[in-house]
Order: C-alpha cells, then structure tokens, then sequence
C-alpha cells in the first residue's frame, strides 16, 4: 500500500485539522501520516482517536507526524522538542532535514543524522529529506549528467546513515522505522516537479545505495505532487509521495490519494 505524507509546514489552526484530516481518514488504499505544527499535535491525536476510521468503517488508520525534534531526550535548549515528548504525544514519525530547515536553521547531513538517531532510539519514525538545488543540478548533470546528480544524493545519504551509529545488522532493531524523501529543492512548493523519469532515477540510485549498506527504508519523491502527477511517481518506482501545498487543500488531497489508489 503506498504511503503518503502531508506536511502541513506552518499552516493551520485548529479549525483546520477536521477538514485536512477528513480525506486522509477517508481511504483505505493509502497509509498516510499528518505532520501539523507542534501546537496542534495533541489535538491531532485526540481528533485521531476520536475514530480511527472513516464514518463508515473503511478507512486506514492515519499516523501522525512532527516536522522536527531535538537531538538530545531533554534539557536547556529553548524553543526545542524531544523526540520522547513527541512519541508521548502520540507521533508515530518526525520529518528531519527538510530544505526549508537547512535553509532557515543552517541544519547539516550529521545534524540530521543525530536527530534520527535520536528519534528512532525512542521508537520514532524517521522521515529524512534530501535533494539538491537547481544550482547544483546544474553543476553537476553539466560535467557528469544525471548519473553525476544521483551520485551525489547517494554519498548524502550514506554520511546520514553512518551518523545513525548503528551497526548494520542493528538497523532493523532499532526500534523506529526509516523513509528517506528525495525532494528536489527546485521542485518545493514552485508547481515544477521533478520529471517522473528523474525521480525514479535518483530513487533508485538511493535504494541502491541504501541496500548495500544494509539499510531498509521506504523510499518517497516530493516537490509539487498533485493528482495528476502523483501515480506516475509511483509507477516509478516511489513508495510514496510527501505532499505539502496540495496536503492544505481537501479537493485535492482526495484527488490525489484516488490517483495514487488507482496506480
Ligand atoms: P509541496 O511541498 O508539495 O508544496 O511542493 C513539499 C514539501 O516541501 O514537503
């Protein structure tokens, strides 16, 4: 079953969590985690638990999700949130290393990998996002094509697995799971997604990459998924989709877990 990821950035009130987690609650063909605000987590919870399904028994059960957390369990850093507050508040996944935090917070791969070791450590999911920027595509696809951009992705994620200082075979046991995103920074919230073929390219050179390190993930695209793209991601290879805009706006986010069903 393909799993889909709304991230809801800083978006949203109260008011808004019944109709943005109605189309989500509403299929039982797609896994989905809803990754509100900190502030709306709790509520997102107990809306969640309030039925786990849709009015009429058929849908799946919808995870939910922070968009960041803390490296360490507690202590004095202002403004942060640890990955064990989280899972008590009923996250079952965290969002780590979005370009919108790399870019605001200056976040880097090791920082990234520590905060997933973290989380997965309490039993957190971790949803890890990498992807290059319009410069460096062109940088590197003009010397080296797009083997050259896939290249450089894969080396990422292997510094960001080797920050998770777990053992190969340990992978699996520890306690959360892993999905790794390829969001191409170009392709965020600008209505230019990545070509499907691209996007199976650089999913597929992650997957390998991930395989010969042992490492088991889910493997997801993002950046402008709407419904008339998202099954071609899927049909090209993707496990997933990560959706932001489209996440915000109900008609669409149906349309686009029917495409994904139908895929
Ligand atoms: P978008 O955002 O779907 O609005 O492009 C995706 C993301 O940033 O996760």
């Amino acid at each position: 079953m393909p799993i889909l990821v709304a991230n809801w950035k800083m978006h949203g009130t109260p008011r808004d969590l019944e109709p943005w987690l109605a189309p989500l609650r509403s299929t039982d063909t797609v896994r989905s985690v809803a990754c509100p605000p900190f502030p709306l987590l709790s509520l997102a919870a107990q809306e969640l638990a309030d039925g786990t399904d849709s009015t009429d028994g058929t849908g799946t059960q919808v995870q939910l999700g922070a968009q960041d957390c803390h490296s360490k369990p507690s202590g004095a850093y202002t403004g942060a949130v640890s990955p064990s507050l989280l899972k008590e508040m009923g996250c079952a996944w965290v969002i780590l290393g979005h370009s919108e935090r790399r870019r605001d917070y200056g976040e880097t791969p090791p920082q990234i990998a520590a905060k997933a070791r973290a989380a997965r450590a309490v039993g957190l999911g971790a949803i890890v996002c990498l992807g290059e920027s319009k410069e460096t595509r062109d940088r590197l696809s003009t010397s080296g094509g797009e083997q050259a951009v896939c290249r450089h992705l894969s080396d990422e994620l292997e510094t960001l697995v080797s920050g998770l200082e777990v053992a190969p075979e340990g992978l699996e046991a520890a306690t959360g799971g892993l999905m790794v995103a390829y969001e191409p920074i170009w392709a965020i919230g600008s209505g230019q997604a990545a070509t499907p073929a691209t996007a199976g390219a650089i999913l597929s050179a992650l997957r390998e990459r991930a395989n010969s390190m042992g490492l088991r993930a889910e493997f997801l695209y993002g950046g402008s998924v709407a419904p008339d793209n998202a099954a071609d991601f899927l049909k090209a290879g993707a496990d997933g989709l990560l959706v932001g805009g489209v996440s915000l706006q109900p008609d669409k986010l149906t349309a686009t877990l029917e495409a994904m069903a139908r895929a």
